[in-house]
């Protein structure tokens, strides 16, 4: 599981490195500012998952204020990074995720394993930013 991950984020790094686009500022702020820009449409201003675009989808988008008390109390980095990178393919009204994957790459460790992977900087922003905003 943890190999097919690593495998295909070095796939889609590979093909985003190719890509010319101007890298995003660092940070937990900076993640704020991409979530504002990709995300909150349909996620909400707040994460609650009551973005204008909610009631326009099949599926009501998560409240991500809640993601680490739907997992016992902890925020699932990894598995949030790797979703994120998975929506691209899944909507058919996905904004452009391109800055998202297109800068620079950091060796990011995963908190719960320990284990190591290339990781855009934006996308550990993003989720970094994500792990600030959770509730009880
Ligand atoms: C077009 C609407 C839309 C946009 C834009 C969108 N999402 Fe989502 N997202 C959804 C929907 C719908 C779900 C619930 C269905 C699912 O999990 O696939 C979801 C689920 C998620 C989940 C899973 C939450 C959980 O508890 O499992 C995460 C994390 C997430 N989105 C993060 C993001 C981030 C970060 C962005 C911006 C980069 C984003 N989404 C942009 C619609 C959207």
């Amino acid at each position: 599981m943890r190999a097919a991950f690593a495998v295909s984020l070095f796939g889609l790094f590979g093909l985003a490195a190719c890509a010319a686009q101007a890298p995003l500022p660092s940070g937990v702020a900076a993640g704020a500012q991409t979530y504002r820009a990709l995300c909150a449409v349909c996620h909400g201003p707040q994460g609650q998952g009551d973005g204008p675009l909610a009631a326009q989808l099949d599926t009501s988008p998560s409240d991500l204020t809640r993601i680490a008390a739907r997992n016992g109390g902890v925020f699932p980095h990894a598995q949030v990074i790797a979703r994120i990178h998975g929506y691209p393919g899944q909507f058919h009204e996905m904004p452009d995720y391109g800055p998202l994957f297109a800068g620079p790459t950091i060796g990011w460790r995963d908190p719960q394993t320990g284990a190591v992977f290339e990781t855009p900087s934006a996308l550990v922003d993003l989720a970094d930013y994500l792990a600030t905003i959770q509730k009880a």
